[in-house]
């Protein structure tokens, strides 16, 4: 097994970085195959949190290959920003980061307008994250988009640029002056231009060279199942496939190329922004869960809606995905509760629905029927072994496995890479 595709199963914020941080150790190479700088992926690097937004996590081990490629749109300015941090704190990039030719440029127009869409009260607030993600993704299915290599050729760009300055132009005026905007973006590509020229790569035929040599390939997704523009809860959902299949037409990779396929999964729930979320909880225990688990946005800094453990919405993740195996995160956050809950289907109008709707109303409207179970009785952060692990504790993992369907091979303790549990002798990621 070569090639591994790692995702999170429910609306984000699994702790996907943390998870693709601790399996890129084995890994060499390290893909981000969709989303954009709307991802906030928080680790711990040299004791103290550090939050990535487009880069791989696997940036952070110094022989790692690690690429952006053509599913992603990117924002020059804010992968700048990132690598200098990088730059800053000593750890090599150049050489070994290489970013798609195709990727989808964001520019300054696409977050005026993700802004404008939001405050427009006569459409669906998604409660975005404001970074251009949707008008971005919206240009490249308009077949108007401008890509990395669009971008890095002047003549095309200013051409490209100033069509599409003209067929927005009765939006923007409304929020800015038109022409001092074309200013600023192309005093920007002056520098950015030349900075995303030295990353630019046709990286679809790198991954090709790479699968046949065997390397170990990670692909890593942004957000999650439920915000997938297909099979999340639309249309308060992000503006690509965050599923398994956006692997393979996020790479230019053919789906035959992806070996496994693991779901990252908290042991609770969370949500950002808008839309349906039946497990939410709005008294003390959401207050709690928030509180252990610092729920607040890594990109944005909103306070995350918490919610008990939602196994209708996790058979859904594994069927979609193809999931087998499950890496569980955040355990910890639940010591200190009497009872867990776990949604095991919904009802709506008198029926039991055991399958994840697609009607906005009945996902709006759904109740959780829960099964309760008895809290993890003892210490559970900082345990070293799955034997370890206090009985409820274990209890827990197994009756996730049941009703989801899939096993659960790693158990995440903390923040840190060690705080890491595999849950047999042997699991093995290639
Ligand atoms: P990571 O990778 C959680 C949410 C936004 C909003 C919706 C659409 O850290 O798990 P967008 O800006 O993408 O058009 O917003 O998607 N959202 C996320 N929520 N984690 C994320 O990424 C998210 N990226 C987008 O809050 O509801
Ligand atoms: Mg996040």
């Amino acid at each position: 097994m070569s090639t591994l595709v790692v995702l999170g199963t429910q609306w984000g914020d699994e702790g996907k970085g943390k998870v693709v941080h601790y399996l890129a150790a084995d890994s060499d190479y390290i893909v981000r195959y969709q989303g954009g700088n709307n991802a906030g992926h928080t680790l711990i690097y040299q004791d103290k949190p550090f939050v990535l937004h487009l880069i791989p996590s696997g940036i952070l081990f110094p022989k790692k290959i690690c690429m952006i490629t053509n599913g992603v749109v990117v924002d020059p300015k804010a992968l700048k920003e990132e690598i200098d941090v990088l730059k800053k704190k000593k750890i090599p990039v150049d050489g070994r980061f290489f970013v798609s030719e195709r990727a989808h440029v964001i520019l300054p127009y696409h977050k005026l307008i993700d802004g404008m869409l939001e405050s427009d009260t006569t459409k669906t607030k998604i409660g975005t994250t404001k970074k251009g993600i949707g008008p971005c993704y919206t240009d490249k299915v308009r077949r108007v988009g401008i890509r990395v290599i669009d971008y890095i050729d002047k003549e095309v760009f200013v051409e490209l640029l100033d069509q599409n300055l003209k067929e927005k132009e009765d939006m923007l005026k409304k929020v800015c002056d038109i022409k001092k905007l074309r200013k600023e973006i192309l005093k920007d590509h002056e520098v950015l231009s030349k900075f995303l020229k030295k990353y630019a790569a046709d990286t679809s035929l790198m991954l090709a060279e790479a699968i046949k040599k065997k390397k170990k390939i990670l692909f890593e997704s942004a957000q999650g199942t439920m915000l997938d523009l297909d099979y999340g809860t639309y249309p308060f959902v992000t503006s690509s496939n965050p599923t398994s299949g956006g692997a393979s037409t996020g790479t230019g990779m053919g789906p035959a190329c992806v070996d496994d396929v693991l779901g990252v999964v908290k042991a609770y729930t969370t949500r950002v922004g808008e839309g349906p979320f039946p497990t939410e909880l709005f008294d003390k225990t959401g207050e709690f869960l928030r509180d252990k688990g610092q729920e607040y946005g890594a990109t944005t800094g909103r306070p995350r809606r918490c919610g008990w453990f939602d196994a209708v919405v996790l058979r859904h993740s594994v069927r979609v995905n193809g999931i087998k195996r499950l890496i569980l995160t955040k355990l910890d956050c639940l010591e200190g509760l009497d009872k867990i809950k776990v949604c095991v289907a919904y009802k709506y109008k008198g029926k039991i629905l055991k399958e994840f709707p697609a009607s906005r109303i009945v996902q709006r409207d759904c109740k959780p029927v829960y099964e309760e179970l008895p809290g993890l009785d003892g210490k559970v952060a900082g345990v070293k072994s799955y034997d370890k692990l206090p009985k409820n504790a274990k209890k827990y993992i197994k009756r996730l496995e049941e009703l989801v369907g899939a096993k659960i091979d790693l158990v995440s303790l903390g923040r840190k890479r060690e705080e890491t549990i595999k849950t047999g002798k042997n699991v093995k990621w290639f």
